[in-house]
């Protein structure tokens, strides 16, 4: 089984990035605790990363032709992505959607997700053992069905 994980614009920067919001671990940092994770859970993973919401629309289309689910911290696209809530709705498979912070105790243009109605659910506010968490969901749910 592999599973896709997705961060988009500015999440690159994490570790330096307002570590009040987003923590002291570096993107790196959190894709090897997930690849740690993945493989205890025996699970395949591809890490994508881009600024560029279309980079990530053309990853999607590609990368998830042999993808069993997707784990995704779409950044501030989670706002506003129109063109990345209809790439992830055209793969038809099932994702979490994580974010480090709490986007429901911030800014009230953070409160409204574009991708939330499409999503198995949501993690937000529990920094980057989310995406583990969400890991953990997608493959006990994905083996389950
Ligand atoms: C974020 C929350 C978004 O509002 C913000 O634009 C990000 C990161 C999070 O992980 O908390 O870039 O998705």
């Amino acid at each position: 089984m592999k599973v896709l994980i997705v961060n988009g614009p500015n999440l690159n920067r994490l570790g330096m990035r307002d570590p009040s919001q987003y923590g002291s671990e570096t993107l790196a940092d959190i894709e090897s605790h997930l690849r740690e994770r993945a493989e205890s859970l025996g699970v395949e993973l591809d890490f994508f990363q881009s600024n560029h919401e279309g980079a990530i629309v053309d990853y999607l289309q590609e990368a998830s032709q042999d993808a069993a689910g997707i784990v995704v911290n779409a950044g501030a696209l989670t706002h506003y992505g129109i063109s990345l809530r209809d790439a992830i709705a055209d793969t038809g498979l099932p994702f979490v959607e994580v974010h480090l912070s709490n986007i429901h105790a911030r800014e009230e243009f953070r409160h409204h997700s574009v991708i939330a109605s499409l999503a198995k659910g949501q993690i937000a506010g529990l920094g980057w053992r989310g995406y583990l968490y969400a890991l953990d969901y997608l493959v006990e749910t994905i083996e389950r069905t």
